[in-house]
This record gives structure tokens, sequence and C-alpha cells, in this order.
């Protein structure tokens, strides 16, 4: 069997490395999901393992870390299979079949029952709380693996998860464990790295604390954030007045962001569906089916991309152009500011884009009335159904006038 794993210089040492912790920090882009998931793989040519692979929400794994996981397989005729509702993807490496378990922290029950782990993944882990961080590596104890380890991946958002910071970046560092940080610049893709720079750069003077985390990899708190939207289950027994969806097309590196609005009143609770990247229109089309979208159900579109939304109405997809307009950014931010809205629980990336959606600041670092153009695909998904609703709402009042009138 010949494997080739690729990948950036600066990781080398990690695949050596036998510490509990491998804390793999880094900017936006750095290959610290793909490279994790290849010293898993590295790992299984000598002995057979079973992995743990968590996020903080199950479903979040399936579009990213399973994906990651699958396309390496298939690029190197590795022999895998993956059952779904098990969520347990099995592969074969020369020491025979590994076992890789995908679970979330949102499902406990499912956590409990795992035994004899031989290693773990804990990807995007700013997500999980420090009492989750430990439980999980409590649980990661006993078994014949020849080093029982970690991995820890992350952006260094300080302000989501302090405890992190502390644990392993403070005063007295613990001795079993590695930390690593990687930046863009480590990738071993370089037409990701070309395309992926220029975006990152741009974020200098609008949000230096987002440069800091994104472009430089290193600890910081974003300021200026825009909205404060809590999380909250969907109420089960609610009569909603209307219920809408909201697409922000993505291309290559950004992933394309689908969400569900529940209306009530000016209550809005938001649900994230599909957040992806790599998806072709014909794709999107069928995602939405899939999910339930029927022919008659709005979904509000940007519209900037006439032609996708043309290739959506000819897929059976109700898509319509959001508000458009030079000022159409700035009075869709107010809109939402000024009704109410609710994080449908679950919905972990659209959280994450919410809490890191800043003000940009001017040359002199003073806040501007523009957010920052980065990490806000579902945000700008949400703002398109809303506003998009809106205006139907609006355009319903003014008819009402006329014939009243
Ligand atoms: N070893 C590799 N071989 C080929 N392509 C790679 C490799 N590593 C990374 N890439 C490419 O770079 C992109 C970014 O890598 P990855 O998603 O692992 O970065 P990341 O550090 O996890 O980013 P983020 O901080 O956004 O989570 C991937 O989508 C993939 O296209
Ligand atoms: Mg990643």
């Amino acid at each position: 069997m010949a494997v080739e794993i690729v990948v950036g210089e600066k990781f080398y040492p990690l695949f050596s490395c036998r510490k509990r912790y491998l804390v793999m920090m880094g900017g936006r882009g750095s290959s610290k999901t793909e490279t994790a998931a290849r010293i898993m793989f590295y790992r299984a040519l000598r002995r057979r393992h079973r992995y743990l692979v968590m996020r903080k929400v199950r479903r979040t794994l399936s579009d990213s870390v399973v994906e990651v996981f699958r396309r390496f397989f298939l690029e190197q005729s590795i022999p895998f299979e993956y059952h779904i509702a098990e969520q347990v993807m099995a592969f074969k490496a020369p020491a025979g079949w590994s076992e890789i378990l995908f679970r979330g922290i949102d499902e406990p029950s499912k956590i409990k029952s795992i035994k004899g782990i031989t290693s773990a993944w804990l990807e995007e882990t700013t997500e999980f709380s420090k009492d989750e961080f430990e439980t999980i590596d409590l649980s990661v104890r006993e078994s014949d693996a020849d080093y029982l380890q970690i991995i820890l991946t992350f952006n260094p958002v300080e302000s989501e998860a302090p405890w992190l910071k502390e644990r392993f970046f403070g005063a007295s560092p613990d001795p079993d464990a590695l930390t690593h940080r990687s930046t863009i610049l480590d990738n071993p893709n370089r037409e990701v790295v070309r395309r992926y720079l220029p975006i990152l750069d741009k974020l200098k003077h609008q949000s230096p604390e987002m440069y800091q985390i994104a472009r430089l990899g290193e600890w910081a708190r974003p300021e200026g954030g825009i909205f404060d939207w809590p999380v909250e289950e969907l109420p089960a027994d609610m009569k909603y007045d209307s219920i809408f969806y909201g697409v922000d097309f993505g291309f290559s590196i950004d992933p394309a962001a689908v969400v569900k609005v529940y209306r009530r009143a000016d209550f809005y609770w938001v649900e994230e569906l599909v957040y992806e990247a790599g998806l072709t229109n014909a794709d999107l089309a069928k995602r939405l089916k899939d999910l339930g979208v029927g022919p008659r159900e709005r979904v509000y579109c940007d519209a900037a991309e006439p032609k996708s939304i043309a290739e959506l109405n000819r897929l059976g997809i109700r898509a319509l152009a959001a508000a458009k307009g030079q000022d159409s950014v700035r009075a869709g931010i107010n809109f939402l500011r000024s009704v109410k809205i609710r994080i449908v629980q679950g919905s972990q990336n659209l959280y994450n884009e919410m809490r890191s959606y800043s003000w940009r600041r001017d040359r002199s670092g003073q806040f501007t009335s523009e957010p920052v153009d980065y990490k806000n695909h579902l945000i700008d998904a949400t703002r398109y159904a809303i506003t998009g609703d809106a205006e139907v709402l609006n355009a319903g009042v003014s008819r009402v006038m006329i014939i009243g009138g």
C-alpha cells in the first residue's frame, strides 16, 4: 500500500509527538483540520485505533471533518465505510481496520457509552466549555493504545474560551502538552494560500483583533460586536406567522450558507441548515429539497448573483433576490438590530459568526458603521431572509392602505 501524506513542513514534528495533548492553534486556513486527520491516519498505519472525533454540535461534523476523511481516503484509494446512523467511519490501513467515532457534546448519552478509545480529536476546541473538555479528557484514559493523545484544533479567539488559553498557554506550561501555532503560510496547498491570503490581509485595518486571530494565529478578543443574539430551543407549540429561508451563495473557499427563519410578530428564530464549501447550485437546490423546502416557500438570496438565483428557480426553488442597493447592508443591519432575533439551539456556525461579526475600523482605528466583510455567510443569509420578508410585509401594508384610501 503506497500512501502519500502531504502536510506543511511546520507540522512534521507533530507526527512523532507522543505527548497527551497536541494543541494545534492557528489562523484561518493554516491546514489544521486537514493535518489532524492525516496524523490520525498516520498512527493507524502501525496499529489499529478506535478514535473519537468531536465537535460541540455533532451535525456540524458531517459537513466538515467527515468530508475531510472521506476525501483523503478516496484520493489515496484507501478502503473505507461510513455508517451514517452510527456516525462511525471504518478505514483499512496496513495494521488492519481502524474506526473513527464522530460525536457531539450535544448528545451526552452517546459519549457515556464510548469505550476503548485510543485517541481523540476535539475540532474547534474553543466551542467546548472547560467542564466539557475535562469530562472528555477523563473519558479518554484506559486503552491498549501505544499512547493516548488528544488533539485540539482551533482559532485563538480568547473571548470564546479563556479557559483554553489559561490551560495551555498560561504561566506554567503543561509538560504533557505540545503547543503549536500555524498560519495560512504553513498550508501546503499553494492555490489555497494564493486565494485566501489577500482576504486575510484585508483584515489588518478593518479589525486588528480579527487579523491577529485569523491571519497571525494569535490570541485576541474581537471588539465592536454588532449583534448579541441569545440561543434558544425552537418553541415547539408556537404558531408562526411565517417561515422562510435565506441563502448566501458560496464558492470554492467560502461556504454556501442557508438559514431557516421562523417569525412570530417581530420575534425571529433563526436556524442554520447548510454551511458547506464546494457546493454547485444544483447541489444546493438538492440540499434544499432534501431539507423539505417546498416549491412555494420563499428563499431570499444574495441579489448580487442573479444567475444563481435564476438557476435555483429552474431547479424548482422559489429563489428571490433580497434587498439590494448601496446602503442595503447598513440598513439591513439596522433592521436586524430593531427586531428580536434568537439563534435556534444547535446552530453552532451561526453562533460563531454572530460572535465575531463586528464593526470595521477606519485607518485611525475608530469604529465605522460598516461591518467587517469576513466570516459573515450565515449572517448575510439571515439578513437577506429577514429584510426580504420585511419588504413583503411592508408591501402588504401599503397595498392595504391604497385599497383603504
Ligand atoms: N495537506 C493538504 N493537502 C491538500 N490540501 C490541503 C492540505 N491541507 C490543507 N489543504 C487545503 O487548505 C484548505 C484549508 O485547510 P484546513 O481547512 O485544514 O485549514 P484550517 O487551519 O483547519 O482552517 P480554519 O482555521 O478555517 O479551520 C483545505 O480546504 C484544503 O483545500
Ligand atoms: Mg479547521
